[in-house]
């Protein structure tokens, strides 16, 4: 007989995760399904990974052909992926931002950050935001907020400093002369997409030009597209000193990557930071068919169109249990006044796939794929259940 994957689940994998009781087995652009065939619309993509949807033509072939030639060969020799795709990095970030770390996941991409700002500014102390998410090992771990993550783990390495998200004043109080720099997320994700006010980042990028310290823009969550915009800094027209990414560059293959301009990274030398898996030939080859899907198939702007139907959608439900809906790109949350947990139980039980990255947040970041029908579908059946 077949073993129940959520009871092996339980006996052999470590419990750390709580889960919905489904077990994805197959996928097709917006469209899941389980174990037992039951079909699912996405609006999870992994958590914004496949923005490509799920068995993309162009991420299937270059899988195939990359996976024939050469999987992996270490950092100790060239790899034409890793090369072209800094180059094609090079070319689609922020102004300047010329130089890339590759790294196999967003926390890693971060404690590439804090270990560059270290080496460049030689400054001990950083600020990060309440509500602000960056990972979990030691070093992201501290620029994580919620204390539920962090406290058990004190202490962690470096010294941050709280700001709140959205106010330039509590940033001027947070920096003093040894702070190196402020690590923000353009739009909070996991934080409960938290969107900032027009000027909020164009007022850190000055606040930061002004005070001589690095502006750290972690676009794991928002970049490729995302938000209606390659990234979402690029919405507020700010270019950071360094942008930590992951996610959906690789389209679910594991891929991080730091950024920063050529004068920032020439700080950290060579044996200074490493690894063995990061920038290896397959994830870096599905990168380079990522980026050129997302250039192609204009899903930069599907996100923007899309993401505005979803938030008008959402908010044309008339229901006691919602505060609002809010969002950009298709990174959306609807706020609730009870627990997101249930609530999305039940949208899943009705065939949408959404997470809770919050107690009271409902989140939908559907591939960037996703057509006019898909939408009203995922709003239909979020007013079926919250009406
Ligand atoms: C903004 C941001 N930074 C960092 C991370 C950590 O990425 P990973 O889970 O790949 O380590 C996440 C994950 O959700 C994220 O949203």
């Amino acid at each position: 007989m077949v073993k129940n994957a959520g009871e092996l689940d339980s006996k052999f994998v470590a419990g750390t995760y709580k889960r919905f009781d489904v077990c994805l087995d197959k996928g097709s652009g917006c469209v899941v399904w389980d174990e037992s065939g039951k079909e699912y619309l996405d609006c999870v993509a992994g958590i914004a990974v496949s923005n490509l949807g799920h068995a993309h033509p162009k991420v299937l072939s270059a899988i195939r052909k990359q996976s024939k030639k050469l999987l992996h060969c270490s950092n100790w020799f060239n790899s034409r992926p890793q090369a072209e795709l800094a180059e094609v990095l090079a070319k689609i970030a922020p102004k300047g931002l010329s130089r890339t770390f590759f790294a196999n996941s967003g926390t890693e991409a971060v404690e590439g950050a804090l270990k560059l700002v270290r080496r460049k500014t030689g400054k001990k102390k950083v600020v990060a935001f309440e509500k602000a998410f960056h990972g979990r090992t030691m070093g992201a771990l501290s620029l994580t907020w919620k204390q539920k993550y962090r406290e058990p783990f004190e202490p962690l390495e470096p010294k941050v400093v709280r700001a709140k998200f959205n106010d330039i004043s509590s940033v001027r109080s947070a920096v003093d002369a040894d702070v190196g720099a402020v690590f923000v997320e353009p739009i909070q994700g996991e934080g409960g997409v938290n969107i900032p006010s027009d000027s909020f980042l164009r007022e850190l990028r000055e606040l930061c030009d002004e005070k001589g310290i690095l502006l750290v823009c972690d676009e794991v969550q928002t970049g490729f597209g995302r938000c209606g915009a390659m990234f979402a800094s690029e919405l507020y027209n700010v270019v950071p000193d360094v942008m930590c990414l992951a996610k959906a560059l690789g389209s679910g293959i594991p891929c991080g990557a730091v950024m920063a301009r050529e004068d920032v990274f020439s700080a950290l030398h060579s044996g200074e930071h490493g690894t063995t898996f990061g920038g290896n030939p397959l994830a870096c080859a599905v990168a380079l068919a990522s980026i050129k899907v997302i250039k192609k198939e204009g899903l930069v702007e599907n996100a923007r169109v899309r993401g505005e139907q979803l938030v008008a959608g959402l908010r044309s439900i008339q229901s006691d249990a919602i505060v609002e809906a809010r969002g950009k790109g298709l990174l959306v949350g609807l706020e609730l006044k009870s627990s997101a947990w249930d609530y999305c139980v039940k949208m899943i039980n009705a065939g949408l796939l959404v997470t809770c990255p919050t107690e009271n947040v409902v989140r939908f970041t559907p591939p960037l794929t996703i057509g006019e029908q898909q939408i009203n579908t995922a709003v239909e059946i979020a007013r079926k259940i919250l009406a």
